[in-house]
Formats: C-alpha cells, sequence, structure tokens
C-alpha cells in the first residue's frame, strides 16, 4: 500500500495548490480526484469558462454596437458562430487543466483518478470503475468543494431548466432565459446570453441584485443591465417553474403580491452553491459535518479530527477561488510548522460583468451595522479621460475610510477593469493604509486607476481635482 505524508481529496483551486504548497514544503503528497481532468469546479465549470465566454461575447457585441462609433465598418453582417465560440471554451479549459496535470507532474504529486472516500481516519480508498485502491496518508486535506444548490419544486432537466455547468455549453443562443437569482452567476451568465442576442429577465427574491454587495454597486449594475436590455423583477419570490415542449412558465408572486407569469425558453437556476461530500464517507473518519453540510472547521481550517483538514468551498465563507487557494496554501504551510494567517476581511468579491464590479472590506451597510464611524469619497469613472477614450463611461469607485483615523475600511467598485483595480486597494487596506495615502500616491495618467486616487482624495477633505 502507497504511503503518504499527505493526502488531498479534489483538485480544485483549494486542492491543487495546497497539493503543490505541501510538496513545496517536502511531504510526499498524493491528489485524488473523480474526474479524469484536473482543476475542480472553477477550470472546468465554473471561473475559466465563464470569462472565457465573457470575453468572447464582449467582443462579438462590440463589434455589433460600438465598433463603427470607432470609425470601424465591417461590410455585411457580423454573424455568430456559437458552436466556434463553445470550442474556444473548451479549448481555454483544457490549456488550462492541462497546466494543472503539468504542475502536478513538475512538483512528484502522486495523482489519482477516482472517488476518495475515507476508510478510516488515515486510509482512503479510491474507486474507480468497480475497483478500489487504498492509500495510507498520515494527514488529508478534504477540498471537495460544492455544487449548485436548487428550490425544492424546480426540477432540472438540465436541458432547458438548467444551472450554471449546463448554460457554459448551450448549442443555441436562447430566445428568452428566465434566469432566477440575480447573483454572480445569473448576471455573469445573463449577461453572456443578452450580448449574444437572447431576451433576458432576471428574477431576484431580495429586494436588490448581487445583495451581498455594497447598495451603490446593486444600483450601478442594474442601472447599467438595464440600458443594455436586462429585464429585472427584484422582491420576487418564484413559486412554480414548469415545462410545456420547448416554453418555461414560470409563476411568481412580485413586490406588490401579485402573481406575475414570465415565460421563456430557457430557465437558468442561479441561486447559491452548496458544500458536496457525497460519497466521502467522512463518518468513517469521525469527520463532523455542520447544519448546513459544510466540513466543520476551526480557525487553523482542522476538522475535529486532528490529522484531518478541510478548505474551499465546502467550509464556512465565501465560496471563491481564491479563497479556496489561500487556504490550502494556509493548511500546508500550518502543517509544516509554520504560523501563517488568512485576513478573511481582505478576500475581494468580483462579478465579471461589463462594467465589472469589485469589492474588498466593509459595505455601507455592514458599517453603519457595526455602528462604525466613517466617511465617504466617491468618484465616477465618467470623469477620467481614459473611460472617455475607450468608451467605458459607466460606474464609480467609493472608498469608506474610518472618520477618525482615516483607515480604509472598505472599497468598492464598478467600471473597466475593476477586476484587476481591487488589487490596489487590498494591498493598501492589507497595510492598513489611510485614504490619506492612497490620495497622495501617484497614479499613472491616463488609467482608471485615477479614479482610486480621486475617490480617496474626495474621501479626505472633499478634495477631489477632477469633479
Ligand atoms: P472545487 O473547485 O469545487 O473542486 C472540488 C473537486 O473535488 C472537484 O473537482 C470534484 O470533482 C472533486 N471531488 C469531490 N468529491 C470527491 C471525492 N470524494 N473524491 C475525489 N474527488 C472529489 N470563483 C472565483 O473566485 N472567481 C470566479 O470568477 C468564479 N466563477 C465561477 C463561475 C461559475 C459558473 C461557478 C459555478 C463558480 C465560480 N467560482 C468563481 C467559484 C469557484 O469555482 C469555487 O469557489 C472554487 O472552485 C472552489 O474551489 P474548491 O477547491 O473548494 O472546490
Ligand atoms: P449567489 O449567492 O451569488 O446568488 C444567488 C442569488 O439568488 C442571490 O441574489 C439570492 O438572493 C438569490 N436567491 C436565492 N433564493 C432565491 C429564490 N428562491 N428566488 C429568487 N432568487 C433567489 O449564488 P450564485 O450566483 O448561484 O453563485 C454561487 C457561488 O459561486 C457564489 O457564492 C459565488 O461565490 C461563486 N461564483 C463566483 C463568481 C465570481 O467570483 N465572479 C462567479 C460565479 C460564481
Amino acid at each position: 500500500m502507497s504511503k503518504y505524508d499527505v493526502a488531498v481529496i479534489g483538485s480544485g483551486p483549494g486542492g491543487y495548490v495546497a497539493a503543490i504548497r505541501c510538496a513545496q514544503l517536502g511531504m510526499k503528497t498524493a491528489i485524488i480526484e473523480k474526474y479524469s481532468t484536473l482543476g475542480g469546479t472553477c477550470l472546468n465549470v465554473g471561473c475559466i469558462p465563464s470569462k472565457a465566454l465573457l470575453d468572447s461575447s464582449h467582443h462579438y457585441h462590440d463589434a455589433i454596437a460600438h465598433f463603427e462609433e470607432h470609425g470601424i465598418e465591417i461590410p455585411g453582417e457580423v454573424k455568430l458562430n456559437l458552436e466556434k465560440m463553445m470550442d474556444r471554451k473548451a479549448s481555454v479549459v483544457s490549456q488550462t487543466c492541462d497546466g494543472v496535470k503539468y504542475l502536478m507532474d513538475k512538483n512528484k504529486i502522486d495523482v489519482f483518478e477516482g472517488v476518495g472516500s475515507f476508510k478510516d481516519k488515515t486510509h482512503i480508498n479510491i474507486e474507480k470503475d468497480g475497483k478500489t485502491e487504498t492509500i495510507e496518508a498520515a494527514k488529508t486535506i478534504i477540498a471537495t468543494g460544492s455544487k449548485p444548490a436548487n428550490l425544492p419544486f424546480i426540477e432540472l432537466d438540465k436541458e432547458r431548466v438548467i444551472t450554471s455547468t449546463e448554460a457554459l455549453k448551450l448549442k443555441e443562443v436562447p430566445k428568452h432565459m428566465i434566469v432566477i437569482g440575480g447573483g454572480v452567476i445569473g448576471l455573469e451568465l445573463g449577461q453572456v446570453y443578452r450580448r449574444l442576442g437572447a431576451e433576458v429577465t432576471v428574477v431576484e427574491f431580495l429586494d436588490r441584485i448581487i445583495p451581498t454587495m455594497d447598495s451603490a454597486l446593486s444600483k450601478e449594475l442594474q442601472k447599467v443591465l438595464k440600458k443594455q436590455g436586462v429585464k429585472f423583477h427584484t422582491s420576487t419570490k418564484v413559486k412554480s417553474v414548469e415545462r410545456n415542449g420547448d416554453e418555461i412558465i414560470i409563476k411568481a408572486d412580485d413586490k406588490k403580491d401579485k402573481e406575475i407569469e414570465i415565460k421563456g425558453d430557457y430557465c437558468l437556476v442561479s441561486v447559491g452553491r452548496k458544500p458536496f461530500t457525497d460519497g466521502l464517507n467522512a463518518e468513517a473518519a469521525g469527520v463532523e459535518l455542520d447544519d448546513k453540510g459544510r466540513v466543520k472547521v476551526n480557525d487553523h481550517l482542522q476538522t475535529n479530527v486532528d490529522n484531518i483538514y478541510a478548505i474551499g468551498d465546502v467550509v464556512r465563507g465565501a465560496m471563491l477561488a481564491h479563497k479556496a487557494e489561500e487556504e490550502g496554501t494556509m493548511v500546508a504551510e500550518l502543517m509544516a510548522g509554520q504560523k501563517p494567517h488568512i485576513n478573511y476581511n481582505l478576500i475581494p468579491g468580483v462579478v465579471y460583468t461589463w462594467p465589472e464590479v469589485a469589492a474588498v472590506g466593509k459595505t455601507e451597510e455592514q458599517l453603519k451595522e457595526e455602528g462604525v464611524k466613517y466617511k465617504e469619497g466617491k468618484f465616477p469613472m465618467r470623469a477620467l479621460g481614459r473611460s472617455r477614450a475607450s468608451g467605458d463611461i459607466d460606474g464609480l469607485v467609493k472608498i469608506l475610510a474610518d472618520e477618525k483615523t482615516d483607515e480604509v475600511l472598505g472599497v468598492h467598485m464598478i467600471g473597466a477593469r475593476t477586476a484587476d483595480l481591487i488589487a490596489e486597494a487590498v494591498t493598501a487596506m492589507e497595510f492598513r493604509a489611510s485614504a490619506e495615502d492612497i490620495a497622495r500616491m501617484s497614479h499613472a495618467h491616463p488609467t482608471y486607476a485615477e479614479a482610486v486616487k480621486e475617490a480617496a482624495l474626495a474621501a479626505t477633505e472633499n478634495r477631489a481635482l477632477h469633479i
């Protein structure tokens, strides 16, 4: 029987990063993945394919709607080749997954394909095609991720009533896609199909879209998406989803408690994700789950069984690839006797619509709830030379700083390339910068980043220069 210092179950961004860091720190490491490709949800059916489709659909939409204003004329009609767009996405995914396999080989990590299940706290059975192999591991990291959640009354036929996984590989552009859930998945994939020509209607239970982000971002994103033709029903409770041939009929109660009916040909259900532990046989090792089905962990990501750890979507906290990666690194370093630390307040959140939405730290709603006295600086993207040059004038940057100390407590932005701009805010907050610190740093001109400096100037004695 093969023996390892560490076995990692699951090869998503949590698991494969944990395996690399363990190997770097000298541990003999195995990784177990039930699918034939490595990379988990993120690389196969999450972050990477969704961003490939967002980028392709953005190019298509620009060609139709914006090239002309730049003086670019296309003789004849711009045509969509959905099959080719999907093939490109598939090849981006396979290159990225192959990259993870390369990293496993480079770091001499043994890869096992099959479902990993605990035999006891130090032995794992790996089952594939009816055959079982057992390995021994002194320590194990559970990184089994998550899967789409559903509403109890919805039957996902995965053909027309679908999750993100199917939405990433549709063979036709829907005529009318109804999206249940105005969160990250619904808005990113809703925008993809809107750009490709579908009518898109988003039905959201709460009173605003992206409800966990600062309400200024919800408001601005909804305004921009509305301009792009996306329809919204907020404060609306879906009661039933029925399929009649190719038609989908949704009944819901709107904000006035009036029943509405929406008809479409596809329904994307994007109401969150839930932790995945099926087949893991956690009980055999004595590992406890919480009431939401997540693996219970302490501050060191250790389960109730001392040699077993858990990371990523399967434990508490944000379901984000970079959060899973940080936890993978942390667990490996803890095992090696180091003292790593994650500042969960500084895990940024990004929605890759265009304009992009990005945030870190506390929202205004959270500061109010916590009774923290704060000041605010805002700057609109439209006042930037760079935004006018590119034509990306929607959005704003909002900085929240402590009223007395001026320490930056939260940065919320929507606009072109804010997914990348947010890194400046994370760095500043990691070093506990004040808004004045950011305001006094030189930002290259003309860039979108100047909006961060200007918002910081606005937060400190209202001295933004370009508005
Ligand atoms: P996962 O990536 O889910 O990996 C878990 C792996 O474990 C899977 O490969 C699974 O097959 C395997 N596994 C499970 N059980 C077993 C078992 N018993 N034996 C063997 N293998 C097993 N996050 C971002 O930060 N940015 C984004 O842009 C982004 N976009 C997304 C878009 C979509 C459409 C979706 C669905 C998600 C997106 N996410 C994004 C979320 C991101 O994908 C997850 O947060 C991330 O993948 C979690 O990583 P993980 O390692 O915890 O688990
Ligand atoms: P989400 O939690 O982002 O959004 C779900 C939305 O559905 C919420 O707005 C919620 O209020 C709404 N909702 C819940 N029940 C409802 C109901 N009965 N009727 C109508 N609306 C309802 O979840 P989503 O979009 O499914 O994504 C799952 C996870 O994947 C997220 O937690 C996110 O972290 C991750 N993800 C991250 C991305 C990124 O970082 N860019 C992209 C895509 C997914």
